[in-house]
């Protein structure tokens, strides 16, 4: 072990920690010694119900998927051992791609380590000095840090409209007349809301101005529309919008890996271009074949993601009717809404002595003001699991004054 230096970087990262854990928004990581499902054994805790996880489909520990793994590192070993083009890519990889595209309806996927990588990937590869991103106000950090890395990488023009206000959006549109490309991005589900894109009003804009649409579907993939292809599906509106980003570390198996969904063209230029394909090793074989299992089951059970609707039809119903104040929506992320940081980080506490694992949210992650607790459901929970949830909710909206 190595003692650190004292240094000037020491001494920053110090003052930096010491200045979370004042203002009370140090993070403590809670140790889980099981699978994701809707409950996980938590060191310390015992087992507590979990309503913060990205399982949506409860995917993360299906014996499919879990065995389809073990396969895979059996098949192909535990390393891709350099990157694709380089030594080779495996057929897992191919099969999975195929299953992406078949999925959310478009020509071809392409995967990636994770989406992060993916939409960082996308504009700093396609666009050129001559083009305009625009950007939901409200959009994903690592679309955020996409367009910036694009805009020093390309000198793109970057922008950002108003969250869903796509008026605004029609009047950048307007201004960037001149723009060879203009490509617009935006989340399909915002993550912190629950809420869903307008997707008609956002084609129409976008089609009236010869725009390219990209959606980061992370939170609709295997959650949004009947068979869960995501929120081209939910709007009847598969094949109409020209890009898809979407993780597979949520509703499809939750491990790892992202990927981007187009036409052939364009995928098979990131293949050619794309920094994290071209410097970085390819998502690992296990975790394609966990993944791809996760797509045929999802395939083979679309009933699933009905049962996923349900739960958070229902969980956000008796919330509302134990008095407290949910965002209303569509989707299994259920945010209660509770003002001040310290109000939902001390909520999230009560809850998990009670045996709920859910989190707090507050400013600077979401607006001031506006802090709470996001719910998030899976098809996973039994009425039994989100019942003694909702009791704990009760007690704790009781000893908090807040229902
Ligand atoms: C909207 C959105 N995009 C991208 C990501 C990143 O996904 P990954 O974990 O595959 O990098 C997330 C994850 O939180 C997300 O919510």
């Amino acid at each position: 072990m190595t003692t650190p230096r004292s240094s000037t970087l020491e001494a920053r990262v110090n003052a930096g920690l010491d200045a979370f854990r004042s203002d009370g928004v140090y993070k403590t990581l809670n140790h889980i010694s099981s699978p994701q499902d809707a409950r996980v054994i938590m060191e310390g805790r015992g087992e507590v119900i979990i309503l913060s996880s990205n399982n949506y489909l409860g995917l993360s520990n299906h014996p499919e998927v879990v065995a389809a793994g073990k396969r895979g590192l059996d098949e192909f070993g535990a390393g891709t051992a350099s990157v694709r083009f380089i030594c080779g890519t495996f057929t897992v990889h191919r099969e999975l791609e195929l299953a992406c595209a078949r999925l959310v309806g478009t020509e071809a996927a392409l995967t990636f380590v994770s989406c992060w990588n993916a939409n960082e990937a996308l504009p700093a590869t396609v666009l050129t000095d001559r083009d305009i991103i625009l950007s939901d106000q409200l959009n994903h950090a690592s679309i955020i840090d996409g367009l910036r890395l694009a805009k020093s990488i390309t000198k793109c023009q970057t922008g950002v409209f108003r969250h869903g206000d796509y008026a605004d959006l029609d009047a950048k549109l307007d201004a960037a007349g001149d723009r060879e490309v203009k490509l617009v991005v935006s989340d399909g589900v915002f993550s912190m809301e629950g809420s869903i894109v307008d997707l008609p009003a956002l084609l129409e804009v976008c089609r009236r101005h010869d725009a390219i649409l990209w959606l980061d579907d992370s939170h609709a993939t295997g959650v949004l529309g009947s068979g869960g292809r995501g929120t081209a599906e939910h709007f009847g509106l598969i094949g109409e919008v020209d890009l898809i980003t979407s993780t597979l570390g949520k509703a499809l198996g939750g491990a790892a890996g992202g990927f981007v969904a187009g036409s052939a063209a364009v995928c098979d230029f990131l293949t050619q271009r794309a920094r994290p394909q071209l410097f970085t090793n390819a998502l690992p074989a296990t975790v394609a074949a966990s993944a791809m299992a996760a797509i045929e089951v999802l395939e083979r059970e679309p009933e699933r993601v009905a049962t996923l609707r349900d739960n958070a039809r229902w969980f956000r119903g008796r919330l509302q009717d134990l008095g407290f104040r949910p965002l209303p929506g569509d989707t299994p992320i259920v945010p209660v809404i509770l003002g001040e940081t310290a109000a939902a980080i001390r909520m999230s506490e009560l809850l998990l002595e009670e045996g709920v694992f859910v989190t707090g949210f507050g400013f600077p992650v979401v607006p001031q003001g506006e802090a709470r607790v996001r719910c998030q459901l899976s098809a996973a929970h039994s009425r039994q699991d989100l019942e003694e949830a909702l009791a704990a909710f009760e007690r704790v909206g009781q000893a908090l004054h807040l229902t």
